[in-house]
């Protein structure tokens, strides 16, 4: 049976049914109209899917939607109210991606370790981004890009 959910999505107030099965990821992207999150794996495995749920990143394909009702869901588009975030313009400078896919997820999670430590170390940063895989870069970049705006 389709429930009501209402909950903020980037500061935005949502009310919409849904099925009691239906994932986050599919909700932001096919009826939000939300794109940065990315089906990778659509099993946990792959950090694609990354958005944060009251401060905190979690994996939107293994969300539940009905579990978001009175929450505030922030994705990547939400990040960017009054333009780039100096994270993002970072990332830009260091050739941070190649396909892209994996960003919108390694920004969120960079962002939520920024917002718990200003200077992490490249061990922290590496903590923080194990959880989203990246198949072009290698990485360093991304690190890198991290690391610039923490100096
Ligand atoms: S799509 Fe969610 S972790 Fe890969
Ligand atoms: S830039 Fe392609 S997966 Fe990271």
């Amino acid at each position: 049976m389709r429930q009501e959910i209402k909950f903020k999505l980037s500061g935005e107030a949502i009310a919409l049914e849904v099925n009691p099965n239906e994932v986050l990821l599919e909700v932001l992207r096919d009826r939000l109209g939300a794109k940065s999150p990315k089906c990778g794996c659509d099993k946990g495995d792959c950090g694609t899917c990354t958005v944060m749920i009251n401060g905190k990143t979690v994996r939107s394909c293994l969300v539940l939607a009905i579990e978001v009702d009175g929450q505030e869901v922030v994705t990547l588009e939400g990040l960017m109210d009054s333009g780039l975030t100096p994270l993002q313009k970072s990332f830009i400078e260091h050739n941070s991606f190649q396909c892209g896919f994996c960003a919108p997820g390694m920004i969120l999670s960079a962002t939520e370790l920024l917002a718990k430590n200003q200077k992490p170390n490249k061990h922290e940063i590496q903590e923080a981004l194990s959880g989203n895989l990246c198949r072009c870069t290698g990485y360093t970049p991304i690190i890198d890009a991290i690391e610039a705006i923490t100096k």
